[in-house]
């Protein structure tokens, strides 16, 4: 509803709910014609507290509608993140009369069996529906596959692995990946474990996710790591591995990490299930340095855009690179375009914007590069900067003034990300929101996302250089708000 969205800080074009606390994105499902997004969501409260799974759908991924509750907590425990099929084999038997089963696979968090320190509060469970995700059904049968011993033993993403016909469960299991297989959703086989000599292990690792994407031909397998603590910039963050599955084992082509974004607000990101050959990926865009006290109400918590996911080969590595969907097109609004502009000092294109809103996307093309910002500011003297430091080769973000900032010590600060490509030039899209950044850098290569939380909305916008960039192409395009209800 129109006055829901002129709360302070509230998202205009990115998912967030009416009310109290979200996290994670859970069971995200493309199906008849409909995108589906659960999420970790407590109904009572603006702090995370027992976990449900709230619900919303959307026919595009960009204007979504909050429908009730789907899942609730019951005397297995707590409703954790993880993942949902449309199991158009019925292989579960959940279907009746031709309707395919939605089936949810999810983690049962047990808080009685925590307080014991059984070390085996958390398992796996299932809920189906056969009415478009309206009502849910648990299986009577939960959970499905039993705690062996691992205390944090969750957040399954399941998918269909063709070439065996069977499920593949992949399961956050502390510092490890364990890849499960089922013929039918409701019995599991361990297959492999992957992790405890590879990637980055300064927090425990949570929400994976397992794709393939095809490349020159040939399938790469994608297998996505969130972890927390332990990310670039601090606090939570999503890693990946590149490499080749056979069903059974991950073998991944580095045991290095790359990381998925380096800006502090995008977690828990997974990929849409049915999508086709299309790699659609959705983030919380909180952390949880500060999740539990960010300045916004009467909720907390919103999701990054959609962004599809390919792959790219940069001297001798291959990078998954992630870009706005193209479905997000359908909020532009009023553009101007600029060709080569000299940025030596600062250009103000507060006045050709004329955008009180601060909402918009600005696609850039900087030629013979020194150092660069992007300033988002406003009358109130707050700023919100993204730049690019030559010395160093780094992209950064500084959101040290950009409005409400003390509510967490480590809010207020400047984050860096890589740059990877060696291109002369730097192409780069920036998307803002009411209360968010996301850089696109180099086609997508160097990706951050960040929250902010102005003392009224970004309306001005200045390009910076010490030292003079010439910007070869500029687009500036205002963003509608999204409908949202
Ligand atoms: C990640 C996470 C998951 C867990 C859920 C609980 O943010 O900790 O591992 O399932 O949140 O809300």
């Amino acid at each position: 509803n129109a006055t829901a969205q002129q709360e302070k800080y509230r998202p205009q074009f990115h998912f967030s709910p009416k009310a109290h606390w979200m996290n994670d994105p859970n069971g995200m499902v493309f199906h008849n014609g409909t995108y589906h997004l659960f999420f970790q969501y407590y109904p009572e409260d603006k702090v995370w507290g027992p976990m449900h799974w709230g619900h919303a759908t959307s026919k595009d991924m960009v204007s979504w509608q909050e429908q009730p509750i789907a899942l609730y907590p019951d005397s297995l425990g707590y409703i954790f993140s993880g993942s949902a099929v449309v199991d158009t084999k019925n292989t579960s038997g959940f279907g009746k009369d031709d309707k395919v089963p939605l089936v949810a696979i999810f983690t049962h968090h047990n808080p009685v069996l925590e307080k014991q320190k059984t070390g085996r509060h958390e398992y796996q469970s299932l809920a189906y529906s056969l009415d478009e995700g309206k009502t849910w059904t648990k299986y009577s049968g939960n959970p499905v596959l039993p705690n062996p011993g691992i205390t944090d033993f969750r957040d399954p993403k399941v998918s269909w692995y063709e070439p065996q016909k069977k499920w593949i469960m992949t399961l956050a299991a502390k510092d490890r990946i364990a890849f499960y297989s089922s013929p039918d959703l409701k019995s599991w086989k361990s297959e492999s474990d992957f992790g405890t000599d590879a990637g980055a292990h300064g927090g425990v690792w949570e929400c994976p996710d397992l794709f393939p994407i095809m490349h020159d031909g040939k399938q790469v397998w994608v297998l996505i790591v969130n972890i927390n603590p332990g990310g670039p910039n601090k606090g939570s963050a999503g890693q990946y591995f590149l490499g080749d599955f056979d069903g059974k084992t991950f073998k991944s082509y580095s045991k290095e990490t790359k990381w998925l974004d380096f800006g502090a607000d995008n977690y828990a990101a997974v990929t849409f299930s049915n999508t086709g050959n299309r790699s659609i990926l959705l983030g919380w865009m909180s952390n949880w340095q500060y999740a539990n006290q960010v300045p916004t109400d009467p909720w907390r918590s919103a999701n990054t855009i959609p962004r599809e996911l390919g792959l790219k080969t940069f001297g001798k590595e291959l990078y998954l690179t992630s870009k706005p969907i193209k479905e997000l097109d359908i909020l532009n609004g009023t553009a101007f375009t600029e060709k080569n502009l000299m940025v030596k000092g600062q250009v103000d294109l507060s006045k050709k914007a004329g955008n009180p809103t601060g909402l918009f996307r600005l696609d850039l093309n900087i030629q013979k590069v020194t150092d660069f910002s992007i300033v988002l500011a406003n009358k109130a003297g707050n700023e919100m900067i993204i730049g690019y430091d030559k010395a160093t080769n780094q992209f950064y973000t500084d959101r040290s003034k950009s409005g409400k900032t003390d509510f967490e010590k480590g809010f207020g600060v400047k984050h860096t990300a890589p740059r990877f490509s060696t291109d002369p030039n730097i192409p780069l899209t920036l998307i803002a929101d009411a209360a968010s950044i996301e850089l696109f850098a180099d086609g997508g290569l160097t990706v951050m996302t960040e929250i902010f939380f102005p003392d009224q909305p970004m309306s001005e916008l200045f390009l910076k250089s010490v030292n003079g960039v010439v910007v070869s192409e500029l687009k500036y395009t205002a963003l509608k708000a999204a409908r949202n209800q």
